[in-house]
């Protein structure tokens, strides 16, 4: 049982929790309209104080699809936080008003913060450089969707690695599957955080190697995720500048690849990805984005306890 619950990192939720949310978003793609009315009544929260499309957007659809209402701010300085409101007060506000909330936060750890100071769900949106852990349920919805299974598989990590929450989390939540080996594709100054390395990966016993090139492993790989250099982590812009085109994925490049290779990307993408990709039908981008949809509409309707009406 999901309901009441926060999600604020992967394994937040049991892999037969994710199961569940799966199972409810297959039956919301094949049935939407059984959903319409699910959670009539409710009111979600979105409390961004970092720029946002995707997360946002699905969120908000997903409410609106489930029958919900939502409120809520994409620019903080339209927020009280302006005026040094403390993110434990803002949530005490918001929950006077609103049954859940979602908060995307350039402090890592805020989400947190704001669940333990509130009874209503909190879902992390995006924790700085740390988790996105509903951008996981999505790679993981769209893996299933378009794979059928999460083991045995190669799954090559390609970018920034080191910013990337999206990384971070999926890493963490993929770590749970049987027989996963990972290819960290990355410059050296833009490798996986010491604490992905040590708890999730050695410690698991996980399979993983890191590496520069990619051309040396495409032809290895069943998942090719690919992302953005995290322009807004940097200390110094001269460091992005000089790192944020170390991969260019192309037409050319993926003559390499297996037929069978997903590319995912959680976007925007800058140049990681060439336009010449987007026809191919291993390029699963956009695809993603819609799974990322009905994965939040599962998500809302469980934490809420949400029924068919
Ligand atoms: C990602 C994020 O915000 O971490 N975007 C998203 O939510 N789909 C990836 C990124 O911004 O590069």
């Amino acid at each position: 049982m999901l309901k009441g619950k926060s999600l604020l990192e992967p394994m937040d939720f049991s892999i037969e929790e994710y199961e569940e949310l799966f199972t409810l978003a297959d039956d919301i793609i094949a049935n939407p309209s059984k959903y319409a009315h699910s959670c009539e009544g409710k009111l979600l929260a979105t409390l961004f104080y970092e720029p946002s499309t995707r997360t946002r957007f699905s969120f908000e659809a997903a409410m609106l699809r489930l029958g919900g209402k939502v409120i809520g701010f994409s620019e903080p300085n339209s927020s009280s936080a302006t005026k040094g409101e403390s993110i434990a007060d803002t949530i005490r506000t918001v929950a006077c008003y609103c049954d859940i909330a979602v908060i995307r936060h350039p402090k890592e750890g805020a989400p947190r913060v704001a669940a333990q100071n509130t009874d209503i769900p909190v879902i992390n949106a995006g924790d700085g450089g740390h988790q996105h852990p509903t951008q996981t349920l999505t790679d993981l919805l769209t893996i299933r969707s378009e794979r059928g299974s999460f083991s045995d598989m190669t799954v090559g990590l390609c970018g920034d690695l080191k910013f990337g929450r999206t990384v971070h989390s999926l890493i963490k939540a993929l770590s749970r599957y049987q027989n996963i080996r990972f290819i960290l594709i990355s410059p050296e100054e833009l490798r996986i955080p010491e604490y992905v390395r040590k708890e999730i990966l050695i410690k698991n016993g996980i399979a993983f190697e890191e590496v520069e090139r990619m051309q040396d492993v495409l032809s290895k790989l069943d998942i090719l995720y690919m992302t953005r250099v995290q322009r807004e982590r940097f200390f110094n812009e001269q460091d992005y500048i000089r790192l944020k085109d170390s991969y260019i994925l192309d037409a050319e490049k993926m003559k390499q690849a297996k037929d069978s290779m997903m590319v995912l990307h959680p976007l925007p993408r800058v140049n990681e990805i060439a336009v010449d990709v987007d026809a191919d039908p291993r390029a699963l981008y956009f695809k993603q984005a819609k799974y990322g949809m009905y994965v939040r509409m599962a998500l809302i309707m469980s934490l809420l306890g949400g029924e068919i009406k």
